[in-house]
């Protein structure tokens, strides 16, 4: 059983400056070590404002939250260590090759000599670079940077990963070795996993737990089938569909 929590979150409120409502309106949730858990919400629901808190980028407008048993607002450097972000926004050099660009964020988190160079070249490998990760990434294609970007955000072998819509725009195969990948991890390394996502059949298949956010709300939370069964769906599409009243955009 999954039962230690790694990150707890009670009544979170982010009002951004200037906006009439908030971007998220008093969140509770728990989320247990070793746990894969999807963040399921339409545009604009509160998901990247939600990462963005976690890993210290956005100061929240009220609430705590506890990672790994260190609060947020006191203990912010420690915690940051701990977790590995892949952003929504590509995040690289694009002038600087895949490698170079791992290289240099490998050095961000202190990662050095010969224990850099097998991850960054290890990663490459197991996502698929040949000598291409030698060219400058401006010349990739958009799933060869979310690969790149994926690996950036990994490479320091964090204990929580968030990840913001890490599959967009790659073709199915890509997506599924992408998400076996993080799934290796999360069993070997027993890493909590976060991610958000528009694909429901990926989340269903991939998360041991979901969260459906809206409008800033968190609409229900639980295992896929239990959410399943409970809203009398034939899959985790139809129950966000019923729940939201929205289409996910694809
Ligand atoms: N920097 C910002 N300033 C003002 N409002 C923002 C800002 N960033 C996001 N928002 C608003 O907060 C809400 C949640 O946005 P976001 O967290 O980006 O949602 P998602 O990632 O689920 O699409 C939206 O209403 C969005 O317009
Ligand atoms: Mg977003």
């Amino acid at each position: 059983m999954k039962t230690k929590p790694i990150i707890s979150v009670h009544e979170l409120v982010k009002n951004y400056p200037n906006s009439n409502h908030n971007a998220l309106n008093s969140i509770c949730l728990t989320i247990s070590e070793g746990e894969v858990m999807g963040l399921l919400g339409p545009n604009g629901a509160g998901k990247t404002t939600f990462f963005s808190i976690l890993c210290g980028l956005l100061l929240p407008t009220r609430g705590k939250v506890v990672i790994d048993g260190k609060s947020l607002d006191k203990e912010q450097n420690l915690i940051k260590q701990q977790i590995g972000v892949v952003p929504q926004d590509i995040a690289l050099y694009p002038t600087l090759s895949g490698r170079e660009n791992l290289f240099f964020i490998g050095r961000m988190y202190g990662l050095k000599g010969s224990d850099l160079k097998n991850r960054v070249d290890e990663a490459l490998t197991n996502f698929g670079f040949d000598e291409n990760r030698n060219k400058a990434v401006k010349n990739y294609s958009g799933g060869m940077k979310r690969r790149i970007n994926l690996i950036a955000g990994i490479l320091h072998q964090p204990k929580i990963i968030l990840l913001d819509e890490p599959t967009v725009g790659i073709d199915v195969q890509s997506r599924i070795a992408m998400m076996e990948y993080l799934k290796n991890i999360n069993q070997q390394q027993n890493a909590t996993i976060i991610y958000t996502s528009h694909y429901m059949e990926q989340a269903a298949q991939f998360c041991d737990k979901v969260a459906i956010l809206d409008e800033g709300n968190i609409l229900e939370k639980g295992t896929p089938n239990e959410l399943i069964e409970k809203h009398n769906c034939d899959n985790l599409e139809e129950v966000f569909i019923q729940l939201t009243g929205k289409k996910i955009r694809d």
